[in-house]
């Protein structure tokens, strides 16, 4: 997908009530957004998708919700207060501000698709007997240009480890990496900057009333292990999962709903015996992007990233990246965490969070095996996913195609004319589907217009009311993807929702079977 096409998605959001700018009327607000009313469906349903495949699919997993603010020791025991920093440069001529590894990652995004020039050239020349995979091994250039994204990797993911900022300006420098909006090279120093935003709260403890705004959900999770261990009689493994909203000081406004300073987190955290994680992990690894493809997202838009040099808590990590039009980008991240969290907060807190092993007799801090997904990224994904352009009679169609059981609207209900007694039926058949889905009564403008508009916003089925409703009780069936139309009997319209557009049939495919 281009560009172009993301250009495109943007406005789709905006014109068909997906995501607006936040506090639009007053100019917005720079990387904060507001969902509309076919957004906020959508992303309702991503979340239940979610919550369900975590808390009611796997019985040893149970769901939580804590308060967004923190007792601040929280974040001196989890690291955040000392070490949630982003290396900041800024632009001495357009006095923009940009994270470096930002600017770095975009430079080598732009060597990135030099390489699939070359190949797409390569491809064209040599036709059907064309090896990528071996072009990209031996062509000189592609392996230069391997090389280069290489060495910037290495050199930038060990300044940043080291601390060693004036390295990173030094290989920002080297590059030529020059400020979008100056174009000019006259960079400050990199300096770190803390991500959390902070407010007052009248004293808590030792004239301590600084408080944050949660930078992670999983925090949350942490300090109610022992609450929810034994309120809920849980034994290892066992999981405890959040989804909420999660507030960082990004600077870098860009790539639209990707990189939020409000946005939301889907988390769970897998409490193990201390030994068997990296099983775990490997385990939660195939199960998350199973959990992607299932929403029918084209396999080869995923992949995953090792991290080669770990935080030095985790002993295993990875991202599930996605290939937005931008390029491939981290949506989750699975990290084999040890007892990091909970041996910090036992520290901080002095109380002991430790699990009684029935089966040894031993007390021990588990092991966590996490997974973090932002739901808006989801979101981001999902559209880009969906979005598709068709050509239809020398028109074009514009639509969504989501997976059924995400889309806003699961059937739209047209009166062919409003007249006759096809609005009354119309509405009767609302009445018969809106306890159960969320469907639509569109009577505006020619039927045309009106599977147009739902084919914008994903829905998934049209049901057209016309005169032979009236005497014979059926109603014709459009289908979103193929177009296709066909007669049913409107007393198996709820039948055909259940096992079309039910979150049933998308959690279905997760379970094995
Ligand atoms: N508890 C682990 C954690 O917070 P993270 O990689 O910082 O890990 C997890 O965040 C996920 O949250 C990311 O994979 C991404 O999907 C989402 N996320 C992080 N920062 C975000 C932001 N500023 N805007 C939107 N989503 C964000």
């Amino acid at each position: 997908m281009s560009s172009e096409i993301f250009e495109k998605v943007i406005s789709h959001c905006k014109e068909y009530g997906f995501v607006f700018p936040s506090s639009d009327i007053y100019g917005g607000l720079a990387a904060v957004y507001d969902y509309g009313q076919n957004g906020v469906e959508l992303r309702n349903n991503l979340r239940q998708y979610w919550w369900k495949s975590m808390t009611q699919v796997n019985q040893n997993i149970v769901g939580i919700e804590a308060a967004i603010f923190m007792h601040p020791k929280t974040w001196k025991a989890s690291g955040h207060i000392d070490g949630f920093n982003d290396p900041m440069i800024d632009n001495k001529d357009s006095k923009k501000r940009y994270r470096a590894d930002v600017l770095l990652e975009d430079h080598q995004e732009k060597i990135r698709q030099k390489i699939e020039k070359e190949i797409d050239k390569a491809a064209k020349r040599f036709g059907e007997t064309f090896d990528a995979a071996l072009y990209r091994e031996t062509n000189p250039r592609v392996v230069e240009y391997q090389q280069k994204i290489d060495s910037i990797d290495q050199r930038m993911k060990g300044g940043l480890e080291s601390g060693d900022l004036a390295s990173i300006k030094s290989l920002i420098e080297e590059e030529g990496i020059v400020c979008p909006i100056s174009g000019s090279k006259n960079w400050t120093d990199v300096r770190q900057f803390n991500l959390m935003y902070s407010t007052q709260m009248s004293a808590i403890e030792n004239g301590e009333d600084q408080l944050y705004l949660r930078p992670e959900t999983a925090q949350g999770i942490f300090v109610n292990f022992l609450n929810v261990q034994k309120t809920g009689r849980m034994k290892l493994p066992f999981g405890i999962a959040q989804t909420g909203k999660a507030f960082r000081n990004e600077i870098v406004a860009r790539q639209f709903i990707m990189r939020m300073k409000e946005f939301e987190q889907m988390e769970m955290q897998f409490f193990v015996k201390p030994g068997t994680e990296l099983g775990w992990y490997e385990s939660w690894k195939k199960q998350r992007l199973q959990w992607h493809m299932a929403l029918g997202i084209n396999p080869s838009h995923y992949r995953y990233h090792d991290h080669v040099k770990l935080a030095h808590y985790a002993n295993a990590a990875v991202d599930i990246e996605y290939q937005f039009p931008f390029g491939f980008k981290e949506v989750e991240g699975i990290h084999s965490r040890t007892d990091f969290d909970l041996g910090r907060h036992e520290e901080f807190s002095g109380k002991k969070l430790r699990y009684f092993d029935p089966e040894t007799n031993e007390s021990y801090i588990p092991y966590v095996v996490e997974t973090s997904i932002g739901l808006d990224r989801l979101f981001l994904l999902a559209l880009c996913e969906a979005y598709q352009e068709e050509s239809v009679d020398g028109d074009t169609r514009v639509l969504l195609k989501l997976h059924p059981a995400v889309a806003p609207v699961k059937a739209a209900i047209l009166p062919l004319v409003k007249k006759d007694g096809l609005p009354e039926l119309a509405e009767s058949i609302y009445n018969q589907l809106r306890l159960d889905y969320n469907v639509y009564i569109e009577d505006k403008d020619s039927i045309g217009k009106r599977y147009r508009r739902m084919d914008a916003i994903g829905t998934p089925f049209c049901i057209t009311v016309d005169h032979d409703s009236l005497t014979q009780g059926d109603v014709t069936v459009r289908d979103r993807d193929t177009m296709e139309q066909t007669r049913v009997k409107i007393e198996d319209l709820k039948n055909l929702l259940d096992s079309r557009v039910s979150m049933s049939t998308l959690l279905k495919q997760i379970i094995p079977s």
